[in-house]
């Protein structure tokens, strides 16, 4: 599921970054085939023959002690230069005078994502396609690191610390992100997608997000709905339009429209979400979630419940 190209960038910040590698590499190659060149030039020109005395000595060439002061210093004040003007144009300001347009939130073990309408999401964030989005990156609880290879740079999310990267695809497309800190158990498993698509789908999908959930009248859904509060799934998960305020949690309004549940370890469908409510612990190990020990027809009811949730 995983096939995000470091060499395929996707959007102008990237692209530049991918330009600088690229340079840099140049650069380096070029240093390296003179260097390596000329070493192995001299280890054949000027062996030592069988019976030859010591060749003569030589100290103190100005000439040359000049050129290899001088050329290397160019060739570092070049990349400097490149590099900074690269950083210029790829990073967000570091105090941004502008709102931003989204705040993503690393959690151990998933992402939570706000949008400025109220919108949350958790493990998949939609993007207008062509149109840079400000984000501010924050943690929840330990270092985590921000990364979508072929959209933008990394950006550490630091406890208590407020980070901000351009958020850009030039094509509507889905691009994988992932973690990019070791933080714990399921480092691995703390992967997201960015859902890049035209401008009017994207405010569409933002104005459905932000909607409040539709309380189902009868049925298991109605029973689940009343389990989801008395079994105190509210106290870390939150579903707009209820009581259900949690924070530590993902965000449940529209879980039934995401693609993937647990950070990416499966498919967003009922035999997937059956098992986090029946067995937070076998669906991804270590997480926070903890067993709340539902019958079997319980479980039932708070999955039909979970899956109106559209
Ligand atoms: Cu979060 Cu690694």
């Amino acid at each position: 599921m995983f096939s995000a190209s470091l060499l395929n960038p996707q959007s102008p910040q990237t692209v530049a970054i991918s330009a600088l590698f690229t340079n840099v590499l140049v650069v380096a190659l070029i240093v390296f085939l003179t260097v390596a060149g000329l070493v192995v030039y001299n280890i054949v020109r000027y062996r030592a023959k069988p019976g030859a005395r010591e060749p003569q000595q030589r100290f103190g060439s100005k000439p040359l002690e000049v050129l290899w002061t001088v050329v290397p210093l160019l060739i570092v004040a070049v990349l400097f230069v490149t590099t900074v003007r690269t950083m210029a144009a790829v990073d967000a300001p570091r105090q941004p005078d502008q709102a931003p347009d989204l705040i993503v939130t690393g959690h151990q073990w998933w992402w939570e994502a706000h949008y400025s309408n109220g919108a949350a999401t958790a493990g998949e964030i939609h993007i207008p396609a062509g149109r840079r989005l400000l984000v501010q990156i924050d943690s929840a609880d330990v270092i985590h690191d921000f990364w979508v290879p072929q959209l933008a740079r990394k950006m550490d999310a630091v406890p208590g610390l407020s980070g901000y990267i351009w958020l850009q695809a030039n094509t509507p497309g889905i691009y994988q992100g992932s973690c990019a800190e070791f933080c714990g158990a399921q480092h691995a498993w703390m992967r997201f997608v960015v859902v890049a698509e035209p401008e009017a789908d994207f405010s569409a999908w933002m104005n459905r997000q932000s909607e409040p959930a539709q309380a189902p009248a009868e049925g298991a859904a109605a029973d689940g709905a009343r389990l989801f509060q008395t079994k105190q799934c509210g106290d870390c998960h939150a579903i707009l339009g209820t009581a259900a305020l949690g924070r530590n949690g993902p965000d449940l309004t529209h879980v039934a429209s995401r693609k993937s549940l647990g950070s990416g370890i499966d498919t967003n469908d009922p035999a997937t979400l059956a098992r986090w409510i029946g067995d937070p612990q076998s669906a991804k190990p270590g997480n926070h979630m903890p067993d709340s020990h539902l019958t079997s027809p319980e479980a039932q009811a708070v999955l039909a419940y979970l899956e109106t949730l559209k």
